[in-house]
């Protein structure tokens, strides 16, 4: 006889009804094999009188179980369990909350599917505790306009003609947003576009897989820095193109490579992070900026240009995209609200001439069949009211104090180990090692002293990307406490390294 009186716990301070709740566990034991078919339940006095629950409670469970198909009553002899059901070894009944046991977490799956190992390493998670991080150049959340991002979402729900906005609407973005962002750009970064252009995406990553997807889609070719946002390569890979790495120096990657290379053969895209190249920071110069447009006129191929932090630009007014002076229809531009506002805002934009915007549109759509209109209209009206412009200002400034401070901190304490330049802008600063030591060993050593360093840096273990001379440390998401206190625990982690060397 099985024994249900241990085996079926019933939680009456559970939201589920007791008589679902029996079902549910008579269910398991069916599925588990305890209850294999053609196997007779319990009567329901007896049921009622082991669990002590109200004999109509177990005959509701029972007529469930019935109507579900997992049992069928054969008149005057009782309840069965079915007998078509497949007979199946009998394991364990899985830990449950009801047994007092933890969940069991499924590790393996048990069917085959294709292991990505380029996209291996994409791992983020929060850090513990009283842990420091210098991140790849992230915003501070803490200083984030949420308020006024929520009252305003608020105004805009209460208003019952933006219901609508909570059914399937453009997959292009809002309108409101599109037009909203049109002005933006075109006042702020001297685009000459339309809403037909804009294309809202869920960030800029999105952008750049859009992007690459219609690009590589049949295995071509994309130039990239030797050093280069390892998302994007990962993006392209994924797409199925090549990456081609050229060099970048101090006036950002070196177009005359990608000249050479289009002599000899044919190229879909060039990535370009125009404004401060990542991972180093450096701008890219004007004739690069010209020549680049011209090659890409002569030779036919896209301009991905990735202005993830045009924002961000302390020493001088911030430098006009390439997209600002393309003439032929070469420059996808691409850009987000997530580094202005904060990550978690997923809303960004791509600005396309309108077949590449329509094309894109419709492979967005089967992958997220739109975005979130609510939010979009949110951040339109905060456009359109100069809030969105009054925080960014806000932030650069704070960024700016931030910048400084751990520039000056990391020259003062630590230029024994490590060499880089004031960014003009951004919010990471680019650190080379002057001694032989290893990014590896000093990011375990520094995790014992409470700092994570979490930048793109030369990662042994990365399976694409070789590793990188230098690493991005952020400040921006640190406040000055925290900067000075990142860089205490920096320096006894390099002066314990020095020992050991
Ligand atoms: C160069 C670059 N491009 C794109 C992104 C993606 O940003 P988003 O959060 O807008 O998707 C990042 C994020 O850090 C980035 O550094």
């Amino acid at each position: 006889m099985i024994p249900y009186k241990t085996i079926i716990r019933l939680d009456k301070k559970s939201c589920t009804p007791i008589y679902i709740q029996l079902c549910n566990q008579l269910v398991q034991l069916i599925k588990c094999g305890v209850l294999p078919p053609s196997s007779k339940l319990p009567g329901t006095r007896w049921m009622s009188d082991t669990l002590r629950i109200h004999r109509k409670t177990v005959i509701a469970a029972y007529d469930e179980l019935v109507t579900q198909g997992w049992t069928e009553v054969s008149p005057a002899r009782g309840t069965f369990v079915n007998s078509l059901l497949p007979i199946v070894e009998q394991r364990p009944i899985p830990g449950e909350k009801r047994t007092g046991e933890a969940l069991r977490i499924q590790q393996a799956s048990g069917f085959p599917f294709v292991h990505r190992r380029h996209l291996d390493n994409t791992d983020a998670s929060f850090p513990e505790e009283g842990m420091i991080v210098f991140d790849d150049g992230i915003p501070d959340s803490r200083i984030a306009p949420i308020e006024e991002i929520a009252r305003e979402y608020r105004n805009v729900v209460r208003k019952s003609y933006n219901r609508k906005h909570l059914s399937y609407g453009s997959v292009y973005g809002n309108r409101e947003l599109r037009e909203a962002l049109t002005d933006y750009l075109n006042d702020t970064r001297g685009l000459h576009t339309t809403p037909e252009n804009v294309l809202i995406t869920r960030g800029s990553q999105m952008g750049i897989y859009l992007s690459a997807r219609l690009l590589l889609g049949q295995g071509g070719t994309v130039v990239v820095g030797e050093t280069n946002y390892r998302s994007a390569n990962k993006v392209f890979i994924e797409s199925g193109g090549k990456l081609e790495r050229i060099r970048v120096d101090e006036c950002g990657i070196v177009t005359d490579d990608v000249e050479q290379i289009c002599r000899s053969r044919k190229i879909s895209a060039v990535y370009v992070t125009s404004h401060h190249h990542h991972p180093t920071t450096v701008t890219l110069s004007a004739n690069r900026r010209m020549h680049l447009l011209e090659l890409s006129k002569k030779y036919h191929f896209a301009i991905v240009e990735d202005d993830y932090d045009y924002d961000f630009h302390y020493s001088n007014a911030p430098i006009l995209p390439l997209a600002s002076s393309d003439s032929g229809g070469n420059v996808i531009y691409i850009g987000a609200l997530c580094k202005i506002v904060a990550p978690a805002i997923r809303v960004g934009y791509m600005v396309a001439p309108r077949d590449f915007t329509d094309e894109a549109s419709r492979l967005r759509r089967v992958i997220d069949r739109q975005g979130d209109p609510l939010l979009e209209l949110t951040l339109a009206h905060m456009i359109r009211d100069g809030e969105i412009q009054r925080h960014s200002k806000k932030a650069l400034k704070i960024y700016h104090e931030r910048r400084n401070l751990f520039c000056s901190l990391l020259r003062q304490k630590l230029h024994r180990y490590f060499d880089f330049q004031v960014p003009e802008g951004g919010m990471a600063v680019w650190v080379r090692l002057r001694g032989n030591y290893s990014w590896n060993k000093i990011k375990e050593e520094a995790l014992k002293n409470g700092l994570q360093i979490g930048g793109s840096c030369g990662d042994e273990n990365d399976p694409i990307e070789p590793p990188y001379p230098g690493t991005r440390m952020g400040f921006a998401s640190l406040n000055t406490d925290e900067i000075r206190e990142a860089l205490a625990r920096l320096e006894k982690t390099m002066e314990h390294i020095g020992k050991l060397s």
